[in-house]
């Protein structure tokens, strides 16, 4: 795409600072900058310089009208599965029949019906419906993305599915962070011998991911009928031992163990907290993890929801995303995680705004490159149509907002 160019006549800037902010916590959250009546220049892919109308630079090269549209970062998905091979709807209807999520998992359903499906894929077919996902995603404004191993649970599939990010990523020349999610369910036969694929894990897997700097994160799910405290730290050791940062799978449906190890191993993020009681909220609030929330699952999973008021309360900050998956949270776009922030979690549209761009930049260390406004960062943009306003966007659940998705830059710039 062009990476040169002048926007004009744009209504606000949201979100855009002169110093660089990395991270909002608590009452931070709730404020989003507004520029009135501006213009914005892009050179190389970056934002060089904005301003107010009456101050705008000549620009001989390409001007783009944005028509009265607001413009404002775009999304960053800080939290997918999106490799993986079809979906599950025959098991949201066993579910709708009375089965729980336990129940079809323990028959061979849920992540095990994901992996027989991606052991029969090729890399290019499974390349092929991810790139449609993505580039779904990517019309309604989400340009960043991690994405998530899982769905293997063998060493060939699992660097399949590493492989196919890795092939995205170059592709596209999108912002995509990788993360190792060998960890996301015991395989059939290894069901009485956890031990057995743990070690798997920590013998093949990792060191055939390093050799090919396949990931940037190792990641396990840390809940009761998966991985235990124990077996979880077992895996995390060893995975920093290879040089991974870590992301946990966490408190989903239970008080699961997961936030200990994480913040004992530096973790970069938590992930799900729907169960999370005070002492874990205060052990977050004097830690540097980086809480993940995902609404779409709690949703689809009809749970309850993280207290995402009471963190914000007490300090905390946290990011939003999807968690798109066949099993839990079959929608990748995060004006829906969006809205659900904010009827089902009562978060301010300024709160869940925040979540899915400056937050959820941080959450993926691209906090130089994305998430705001701001001189020498990525031109990652949004225009919206005419008559737009932050309100408007959860409130409309998604409808048709979006004038243009703007996407500047090239991947080995992102830092
Ligand atoms: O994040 N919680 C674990 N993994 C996914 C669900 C995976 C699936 O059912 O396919 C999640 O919700
Ligand atoms: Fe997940």
């Amino acid at each position: 795409m062009e990476q040169n160019f002048l926007i004009h006549n744009i209504s606000k800037l949201l979100n855009y600072s002169n110093i660089p902010v990395a991270f909002k916590k608590g009452r931070e959250m709730s404020f989003v900058s507004e520029l009135e009546d501006a213009w914005l220049l892009v050179e190389n892919g970056r934002i060089h310089d904005f301003g107010i109308k009456e101050q705008i630079p000549s620009f001989g090269g390409l001007t783009v009208d944005a028509h009265g549209g607001m413009v404002m970062p775009s999304f960053i998905d800080a939290h997918t599965h999106l490799i993986f091979a079809d979906t599950r709807e025959e098991e949201f209807v066993d579910r709708l029949r009375g089965l729980t999520y336990q129940e079809i998992s323990a028959r061979g359903g849920g992540i095990l019906n994901s992996a027989k499906k991606i052991k029969n894929i090729s890399e290019d077919e499974l390349l092929e419906r991810s790139w449609d996902r993505m580039m779904f995603a990517f019309s309604k404004g989400t340009t960043a993305f991690e994405m998530k191993s899982g769905y293997g649970l063998n060493t060939d599939s699992e660097l399949k599915i590493l492989r196919v990010i890795k092939r995205l990523r170059e592709e596209s020349g999108l912002p995509i962070r990788s993360t190792f999610l060998g960890a996301h369910s015991f395989p059939l036969e290894f069901r009485d011998n956890h031990q057995g694929y743990i070690n798997q894990i920590i013998k093949e897997m990792l060191p055939a991911i390093r050799e090919e700097n396949l990931a940037d994160y190792c990641d396990v799910f840390c809940e009761k009928g998966f991985y235990s405290p124990e077996e979880t730290e077992q895996i995390v050791e060893a995975a920093v031992q290879y040089g991974l940062k870590i992301r946990i799978h966490t408190n989903q449906f239970s008080h699961s163990g997961g936030i200990s190890i994480a913040i004992q191993h530096n973790a970069v993020s938590v992930d799900h907290l729907e169960e999370l009681n005070n002492d874990e909220m205060l052990k977050l609030l004097n830690s540097n993890v980086i809480p993940v929330l995902l609404p779409t699952a709690a949703f689809f999973m009809n749970c309850q929801y993280p207290p995402a008021r009471q963190m914000l309360n007490m300090g905390l900050g946290f990011c939003i995303s999807t968690d798109y998956n066949p099993g839990t949270a079959p929608n990748p776009d995060l004006n829906f995680a969006l809205a659900l922030s904010c009827i089902k979690m009562k978060l301010l549209p300024e709160e869940a705004f925040n979540a899915i761009t400056i937050n959820a930049a941080y959450a993926l260390e691209y906090e130089k490159s994305l998430g705001s406004i701001e001189k020498g960062k990525n031109a990652h943009l949004i225009i919206s149509k005419p008559n737009t306003s932050l309100n408007l966007i959860p409130y409309s659940m998604s409808s048709d907002w979006i004038q243009h998705v703007i996407a500047g830059g090239i991947e080995d710039e992102y830092e």
